[in-house]
């Protein structure tokens, strides 16, 4: 499974970058939004970090502008994945661009036919918003297992990328249904190594230690 920040955060994404275990990162306007910083510069940024895909979302929701918007975008580095919503005009534009080579994550998927469409149009990504279905009592993980079910049926190459990620479990619970992709936020990253009986073995041997050095 690919790990992928779910941010805008550069310090974030160096920190993340320093494990050696980041795949790739995922931005949204609001993320961008919450940084406060000019968008274009900040994606350079993040693509001087991390050597592996890089979503960038556009904003525009009528097919030309989005066409245009997207080739933008995907001039600024190689390793730009224009994100998409999941509209009948985005649908369009993904099928136009992926015909051109350029790479689509399609965004804010929240049913399986949404997930079906997005892969027929030749979308590189599909991102179900596991977390927000949640939210309204809809179980995102059955969402999921539904895409990679019927994405296996028919070989589709389009990958799961598991997105609105909340906690851990969300991270293990797609990695058992073998979803291709977990985007998720650094809070999340980081409670994904710890465990406080690995702590308090720590603790426990080091505390041993010290007694046969005193002897
Ligand atoms: O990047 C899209 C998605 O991960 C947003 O998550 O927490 O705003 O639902 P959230």
């Amino acid at each position: 499974m690919k790990f992928f920040l779910d941010t805008a955060n550069v310090q974030e994404i160096r920190e993340a970058a320093s494990l050696g275990l980041l795949d790739g990162v995922t931005t949204n306007p609001s993320l961008v939004a919450k940084e406060g910083r000019e968008f274009i510069p900040l994606l350079k940024e993040i693509c001087s970090i991390v050597s592996g895909p890089i979503s960038a979302e556009v904003i525009s929701t009528q097919y030309s502008e989005i066409l245009q918007e997207a080739r933008e975008l995907a001039a600024i580095h190689q390793n730009i994945v224009v994100k998409i919503p999941l509209i009948k005009d985005g649908l369009k534009a993904v099928k136009t661009l992926s015909n051109e080579g350029i790479k689509t994550n399609v965004t804010l998927c929240f049913s399986p036919s949404q997930a079906l469409m997005a892969a027929k149009a030749g979308a590189t990504y599909i991102s179900p918003f596991i977390g927000r279905l949640d939210d309204i009592s809809h179980d995102g993980m059955k969402l999921i297992k539904q895409i990679v079910t019927i994405y296996r049926n028919y070989g589709f190459a389009t990958q799961v990328l598991v997105a609105s990620v909340r906690h851990p479990i969300h991270v293990v619970q797609a990695a058992l249904l073998g979803a291709d992709v977990c985007t998720m936020p650094f809070k999340v990253l980081e409670q994904l190594i710890h465990h406080p009986l690995t702590n308090s073995g720590i603790e426990r041997f080091l505390a041993d230690w010290k007694t046969l050095q005193s002897k």
